[in-house]
């Protein structure tokens, strides 16, 4: 159970809080490329920020602050041109770096544009997704995590947008115990109701560990009837890479479960998996871009699938789960873990220092 407090402390990501300071200092995915190819003109909310993405004629990307300083229009509708982004509605244009280079209805000699500039971002793309960075400098460098550069993969990127705070999935990601529940008992049942076969025998989990490593954590299960010597689930386990992406699959379908918080009770998830490409075969010629939906048209949550189920339990805790009522037992010592590591963090980025990875 947490204090109101801590758990706004832990949850609200806006500009100027202490979640929003720690996510800052980490590149976020914000945008798959085939939809700048299709659109090269995005608007984006990343962090309680909103913001528009865009690609010039040169082809550089570009990320700055959707409300145009002259009237409030939204640059997300803009203009891209070779050197930058032109506001719809009066045609203000505005460099990479926010600087305002030119106010079309201005007199030719005038100054006024030197001294307007919207909030700009770095912005680079790799493994098909066009990823932002928020924070102070100096701006660290993108990650190269293998599943997003290895040549010899295919590559698919669904995407759900979920009406909920990051934390709540995040969360789900500590806590392997659902798997037995969630996905077996409760998949099983849905499955029974639909005329359909068990599709997995629950099995308990004999134990759970957790431990910190240099970028994130690992965790860990042993499910009845498992040997500790042999069992990859027990000895290597699933990677959470702090602060916000689940890396599951082995070396020959790895996935990542990305989280990427929008604002305070949204949160944008990609569903990245790779493949391995079969000897000889050619390779992709353009990513998938599916959306995967957490709800049926009916209104109903989506529970057939592994997906749908975790995503039921996280959207059904509330737009912010409300962590003043909740009642933690030992098997949550991984959410627990979490949370105090996002605290720990938090602090040193409170204290000048670097967060970790
Ligand atoms: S509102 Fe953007 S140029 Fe006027
Ligand atoms: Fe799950």
């Amino acid at each position: 159970m947490l204090s109101n407090e801590l758990n706004e402390r832990l949850t609200q990501v806006g500009p100027g809080t202490p979640m929003g300071a720690l996510l800052r200092r980490y590149w976020f995915p914000i945008a798959r490329t085939p939809e700048l190819d299709a659109e090269p003109v995005l608007a984006i909310t990343l962090l309680g920020e909103n913001l528009a993405l865009f690609r010039s004629e040169s082809g550089a990307l570009g990320l700055v602050a959707q409300r145009c300083p002259h009237r409030g229009a939204s640059l997300a509708y803009g203009i891209p041109e070779d050197d930058g982004l032109r506001c719809p509605y009066h045609g203000w244009k505005f460099g990479r770096g926010g600087q305002c280079l030119e106010q079309p209805a201005e007199p030719a000699d005038s100054s006024f544009k030197d001294r307007i500039k919207v909030p700009a971002y770095p912005v680079q793309e790799l493994g098909g997704l066009i990823w932002a960075y928020l924070g102070p400098e100096p701006v660290p460098l993108l990650p190269r995590w293998d599943i997003l550069v290895r040549d010899e993969l295919d590559r698919s990127i669904g995407v759900t947008h979920l009406p909920c705070n990051w934390l709540q999935i995040m969360e789900n990601s500590m806590d392997p115990i659902h798997f037995e529940w969630l996905h077996a008992v409760y998949g099983n049942y849905v499955n029974k109701r639909q005329g359909k076969p068990a599709a997995m025998t629950p099995r308990k989990h004999e134990e759970i560990a957790f431990d910190v490593f240099e970028y994130g954590i690992y965790k860990r299960r042993l499910l009845e009837g498992e040997d500790p010597a042999t069992s990859e689930d027990w000895l290597t386990g699933h990677p959470v890479i702090f602060p916000y992406i689940l890396a599951v699959g082995d070396h020959t379908r790895p996935t990542l479960q990305i989280r990427v918080p929008m604002d305070d009770t949204h949160t944008l998830h990609y569903w990245y998996r790779a493949d391995l490409r079969a000897p000889g075969a050619p390779r992709q010629t353009s990513i998938p871009i599916p959306e995967v939906p957490y709800v049926h048209r009916n209104g109903r949550l989506v529970v057939e699938t592994i997906n749908g189920q975790d995503m039921m339990a996280w959207v059904t805790q509330g737009a912010v789960s409300d962590r003043t009522t909740e009642r933690l037992g030992t098997s949550d010592k991984g959410v627990i873990l979490y949370r105090n590591l996002l605290l720990e963090q938090m602090a040193k980025v409170e204290r000048g220092e670097d967060p970790m990875g």
